[in-house]
């Protein structure tokens, strides 16, 4: 049975350094959450005390309803893999995979059978008898996964065990770890810092920032509905503006902003409100047709640069504000640098953040 992992108000300071700040949520049983934030501000740290390697200076850590602060880590029943291996180098696959199995001393024809189940699992059927130093990374990065899983963990922790991988062999790599843990249905905590990578795996993502927890949505809600102007910014590429609110009344409302006057939904805003407003790039439709419908928002700038990106065309539009718009667009339109270009950004494509 899969686990529920509860993380209840957990602070940890180095010296006078606060690593984490009030730290809660809770993970369903078998989820797959992501953690995702900048460099520093607190992800290995959280793993580790949830793994208990770290003792945190306030908080609980449960498993189901069993409060976890006193159980020493090789108690927890949990599983690591990291972005180094950390696979032993003499041993070979085999050995690295059976390793967990012949410290709980389980009988051998029951490890055998494991681990050809494990290895199955992974698709490296073929390659016990090899040792690390004769596998491509990707195949490294699988031993590591079997090790983990094989010892039935109750939760699995990952820390960005994808990042010594070139782009392409991530991708795949990251299928493998979804499909696998979906099969096997273990609670898991993956760290990454590419947001890509978490949009495209976690069923949540909790986005971190300076030690505390801003925002935990599945990936679309995070993506579409950004709660802060740091969420907009790390997770995919944004234009964020800021605006004051002119006007609110029913589901709409009228905002003046640094690309002009937009009407956005009415999110409960106040005239005289300041916001921050969101509008991804591929969220900006050029404007080619004479009939423009009174609910959508025109707006003119001149296209400073088009960069073509393979899949779509990127614009740098600047506006009569001076402000840069960036826009993505099907990478067949034509527009040339210099040309003035007409746009729409539908209302309901406008996220207001706090800021
Ligand atoms: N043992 C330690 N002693 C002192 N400071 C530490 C210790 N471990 C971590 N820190 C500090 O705590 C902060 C959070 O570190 P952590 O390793 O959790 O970051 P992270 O989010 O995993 O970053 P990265 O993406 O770079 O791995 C950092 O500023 C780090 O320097
Ligand atoms: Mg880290």
């Amino acid at each position: 049975m899969a686990t529920r992992l509860i993380v209840n108000g957990i602070d940890k300071a180095f010296d006078d350094f606060q690593a984490l700040s009030n730290v809660s949520f809770t993970i369903e049983p078998g989820q797959f959450v992501t953690l995702l934030g900048p460099s520093g501000c607190g992800k290995t740290t959280l793993l580790r005390v949830i793994a208990g390697f770290l003792e945190p200076d306030q908080g609980e850590i449960f498993f189901g309803d069993q409060v976890m602060n006193e159980v020493p880590p090789n108690k927890r029943n949990t599983a690591m893999c990291f972005q180094s291996y950390a696979l032993f180098p003499h041993k070979t696959v085999y050995e690295n995979i059976n390793f967990g199995l012949r410290m709980r001393k389980i009988k051998v024809e029951e490890q055998e059978k494991r681990v050809r189940e494990v290895m199955e699992m992974v698709d490296l059927v073929g390659l016990e008898h090899r040792k690390p130093y004769e596998l491509s990374g990707g195949q490294q990065q699988r031993v590591a996964l079997a090790r983990a899983i094989i010892v039935r963990p109750e939760i699995l922790l990952f820390d960005e065990p994808l990042s010594n991988l070139d782009a392409k062999l991530r991708e795949k790599v990251r299928v493998d770890i979804r499909n696998i843990q979906r099969s096997l249905g273990i609670t898991t905590v993956y760290v990454t810092h590419d947001q890509a990578e978490a949009l495209a795996i976690s069923d949540v993502v909790i986005a971190m920032n300076k030690g505390k927890i801003v925002q935990k949505s599945d990936p679309k809600t995070i993506y579409n509905h950004p709660s802060t102007k740091f969420v907009a910014d790390f997770i995919g590429s944004a234009n964020i503006i800021s605006g004051t609110c002119l006007e609110a009344a029913g589901s709409t409302a009228v905002v003046n902003t640094s690309l002009g006057i937009l009407q956005v939904q009415n999110t409960g805003l106040i005239q005289g409100d300041t916001i921050f407003l969101c509008i991804r790039p591929e969220d900006i439709v050029p404007d080619v047709s004479e009939n423009v419908l009174p609910d959508q928002n025109v707006l003119t700038g001149e296209v400073l640069n088009a960069v073509y990106m393979g899949s779509s065309l990127d614009l740098f539009i600047r506006m009569d504000t001076q402000h840069i718009v960036r826009a993505s667009v099907a990478k067949d339109t034509w527009v040339s640098e210099g040309s003035q270009i007409r746009f729409i950004v539908h209302p309901d494509k406008i996220c207001i953040m706090k800021g």
